[in-house]
C-alpha cells in the first residue's frame, strides 16, 4: 500500500492499492473514535461497492447507516444536501461520529460540505471511486454545493481524515468518465512534471495506472500544501478550466463533461499562447496529440465573443481582471493576468499585453 501524507490544517494520509474497500472498516477505525457512521453513496456505485465497505466498517466496530443520493451533478443541491441532514439528525449522528463518502467527485464535494456544516463539522473520510475523485477532487478539502446563479458558489474548505483510494474501483468506470479523469492528469503533467506527461502521451497508461495516480495526487498534495486556501500557487490548477467552463456552461452542460470542456480549454489557450510567444514552440502540438491519444477533443466551434462571454461570467474573475494560467512549455505554468477589456482582443488573437 502506498501512502501520501497531506500537511494541511488538517493532518491526514491517502492510502493508494488495488482492493482497499476489503479493508476499509479497519483501515478508518486507525483514524476515528467514532461509533456511528454513514455512508453517502450513488445510485450507481451503491450496488457496486456499498455492502463491501459497510460490512468492513461493521467488522470494525462501526454501527452503520446508508444515505444513497441519484447519480449526477443535480445531486449537487441543498434540497439533497437539507435530505442528508434531516438523516444525520433523524439517525441522532453527534459530533464525535462521522461520514463517509463512497463515490465520485459529487459524492465527496456534497457530504465533505455535509460535513463542514453538519453540527458546526464533524470529520469525513473519502473513498472516491472515479479516476477524477481520486487525483483530483478527493485531496485538498474543497467541498461544495451548487445553487443556480452557478457551480461550487456554497462551499467550504474542509479537509478529510482519511482518503482511501481502491485502484480496482477504476474498472467498472465507462471510458468516457475514465477519460474525463485523465484530462485533469495530463493537466497535471502540463503545469507540473514534464516526466508524468510522457507517461500518458507515450506509455499504455492502464500499465502505468497506479504510478500515474501517485504522481497526480503528490502533485496535488504539493500544491494544496503551499497554498490550501486558494490565494495563489493553487491556482495553477485551473489550468485550462476557465475556459473550459466556458465551454461546459455555453453548451448549457449537455455537450461536454468537465474533462472535455478542460482538454479543449487547455488546447485553445495554449494554442494562443504560443501564437504570442508566451509559450514554447511545440506545446500546443504536444498537448493536442496527447488529448487525441486519450479520446479527448481539442478544439469545439465557440467564437472569442461566446468564450469572452462565459470567461466573465466566470467566479474566478476579481474586479476587473481574469486570471488565465498558461504553459511555458510542459511541465512549467504560470499565472497570466488579464484585463476584462484586454481579454476579447487576446482571444481574436489580436494581441496579448506584455507579450515577449
Ligand atoms: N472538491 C474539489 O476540489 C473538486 C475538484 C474537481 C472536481 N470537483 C467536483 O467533482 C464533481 C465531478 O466528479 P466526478 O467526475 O467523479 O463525477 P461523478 O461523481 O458525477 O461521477 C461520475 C459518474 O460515475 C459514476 N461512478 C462513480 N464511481 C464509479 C465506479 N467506480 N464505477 C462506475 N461508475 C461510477 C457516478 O455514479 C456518476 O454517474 C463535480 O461536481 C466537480 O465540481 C471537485
Ligand atoms: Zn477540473
Amino acid at each position: 500500500m502506498q501512502k501520501i501524507h497531506v500537511n494541511a490544517s488538517r493532518q491526514y494520509d491517502i492510502l493508494l492499492d488495488q482492493h482497499l474497500l476489503e479493508q476499509s472498516g479497519e483501515l478508518i477505525r486507525r483514524v476515528t473514535k467514532a461509533a456511528a457512521a454513514v455512508i453517502v453513496t450513488d445510485d450507481h456505485v451503491d450496488p457496486l461497492y456499498r455492502e463491501t465497505v459497510e460490512v468492513s466498517m461493521r467488522r470494525a466496530g462501526f454501527t452503520v447507516s446508508v444515505f444513497v443520493i441519484p447519480h449526477g451533478e443535480t445531486s449537487k443541491s441543498h434540497d439533497i444536501l437539507l435530505k442528508l441532514y434531516e438523516f444525520l439528525a433523524e439517525h441522532a449522528i453527534t459530533r464525535k461520529d462521522i461520514l463517509v463518502a463512497l463515490g465520485g467527485g459529487v459524492v465527496g464535494d456534497l457530504t465533505g460540505y455535509c460535513a463542514a456544516t453538519y453540527l458546526r463539522g464533524i470529520e469525513f473520510i473519502q473513498i472516491p471511486t472515479t479516476l477524477l475523485a481520486q487525483i483530483d477532487s478527493s485531496v485538498g478539502g474543497k467541498t461544495a454545493v451548487n445553487i443556480a446563479a452557478g457551480k461550487n458558489l456554497i462551499g467550504s474548505f474542509w479537509q478529510p481524515s482519511l482518503v482511501i483510494c481502491s485502484l480496482d474501483t477504476l474498472d467498472t468506470l465507462s471510458d468516457e468518465i475514465f477519460a474525463d479523469g485523465l484530462a485533469e492528469a495530463i493537466k497535471y503533467g502540463c503545469i507540473w512534471d514534464q516526466d508524468l506527461f510522457r507517461l500518458i502521451a507515450e506509455e499504455d497508461i492502464k500499465t502505468h495506472l497506479a504510478k500515474i495516480i501517485y504522481t497526480c495526487i503528490d502533485i496535488k498534495r504539493q500544491v494544496v500544501e503551499a497554498d490550501e486556501f486558494d490565494h495563489g500557487t493553487r491556482m495553477l490548477l485551473n489550468f485550462g478550466h476557465t475556459l473550459g467552463h466556458a465551454i461546459e456552461r455555453h453548451f448549457h452542460y449537455e455537450t461536454y463533461t468537465h474533462g472535455c470542456g478542460v482538454a479543449i480549454g487547455m488546447a485553445t489557450l495554449t494554442a494562443l499562447s504560443e501564437e504570442y510567444g508566451l509559450t514554447a514552440s511545440g506545446t500546443t502540438e504536444a498537448l493536442r496529440s496527447c488529448l487525441r491519444k486519450h479520446h479527448l477533443p481539442v478544439e469545439t466551434p465557440m467564437t472569442p465573443q461566446e468564450y469572452y462571454d462565459g470567461c466573465v461570467h466566470d467566479k474566478k474573475r476579481a474586479e476587473n481582471r481574469i486570471s488565465l494560467v498558461l504553459l511555458k512549455e510542459i511541465g512549467k505554468a504560470y499565472p497570466y493576468q488579464i484585463s476584462v477589456d484586454d481579454l476579447l482582443g487576446f482571444l481574436k488573437k489580436e494581441g496579448a499585453p506584455h507579450a515577449g
